[in-house]
């Protein structure tokens, strides 16, 4: 798809069957690099906190540093279409909060969207940031702000009662409104068959080949981030390694008087 990525243009790729490509990007940098490669949305998500912060979990991020990341992002992307997490607690406590929340993200980081976690418990709170003109992609399945419900990072929708309750989540974010919904840590039939129900595209992670997209957090697909690694992370570059290497030569040159060089030097 040629030129800048909006909403509109996200669902209707899901009706001409073109896979939908989300990566994170929590920096000006980064953003530059994988919007120059192509990706179609640059999610600023609230595991920011993990591979970012090095907090154990999502739960310790702010709406003030959700906003200063997403800033950062903006500034380096052109044409993808640009989400930003709503982090824990700032759309659960009321509509009205969520709807300031979900506002100021837009106007204070020039984000094009929002992401909140849940299904049916939340329907509500999407349709009303919705109707304030504000897009909304929504999340169900395994979320992350809900590790202590889960009693850990475990894959949802195993049996039948979860995976009728999981699709339910789904069907509800769509009726809410949402333009897309991130599947998270559910079995590939379960996401096939939600997939197959919508009319919104389905971004998956951990959740098989049949989404309508598919999005991984980039320290991990990047080989960055190795204080865990889910199963379902595909490693395309050992970026760590690259790194680690490249300071040991620069360590190694500075210890032996190579660097500076002539070259690198004023005369
Ligand atoms: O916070 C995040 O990065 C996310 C994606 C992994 C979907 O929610």
């Amino acid at each position: 798809m040629e030129g800048k990525v909006t909403v509109p243009e996200i669902v209707r790729m899901k009706e001409r069957r073109e896979k939908i490509t989300s990566l994170t990007a929590y920096d000006y940098t980064f953003a530059r690099i994988l919007d120059e490669a192509g990706v179609d949305i640059l999610l600023v998500g609230d595991s920011l906190g993990l591979v970012i912060q090095g907090q154990e979990n999502t739960l310790p991020v702010t709406l003030e540093e959700m906003i200063y990341h997403t800033r950062a992002v903006v500034r380096g992307c052109r044409r993808a279409l640009v989400v930003a997490d709503m982090p824990f607690l700032s759309f659960q406590v009321s509509v009205q909060e969520a709807k300031r929340n979900a506002g100021r993200l837009l106007k204070e980081s020039g984000a094009e969207a929002v992401k909140l976690e849940g299904g049916r418990n939340i329907s509500q709170t999407i349709e009303a940031v919705v109707q304030s003109g504000i897009p909304v992609m929504g999340h169900v399945g395994l979320t992350p702000q809900s590790v202590h419900r889960f009693g850990g990072y475990r894959v949802q929708g195993k049996d039948q009662i979860q995976r009728e309750a999981i699709l339910q989540d789904a069907l509800a974010v769509e009726i809410a409104g949402a333009f897309s919904v991130v599947l998270e840590g559910i079995p590939e039939s379960l996401a096939r068959e939600i997939t197959e129900s919508l009319s919104i595209p389905t971004i998956g992670i951990g959740a098989g080949v049949h989404c309508d997209g598919q999005i991984l957090v980039v320290h991990d697909m990047l080989g960055m981030f190795d204080r865990f690694t889910p199963k379902f992370v595909k490693r395309y570059s050992d970026v760590k390694g690259v790194m680690t290497g490249a300071v040991k030569k620069f360590i190694a040159e500075v210890r032996g008087k190579k660097f500076p060089d002539r070259k690198h030097s004023f005369h």
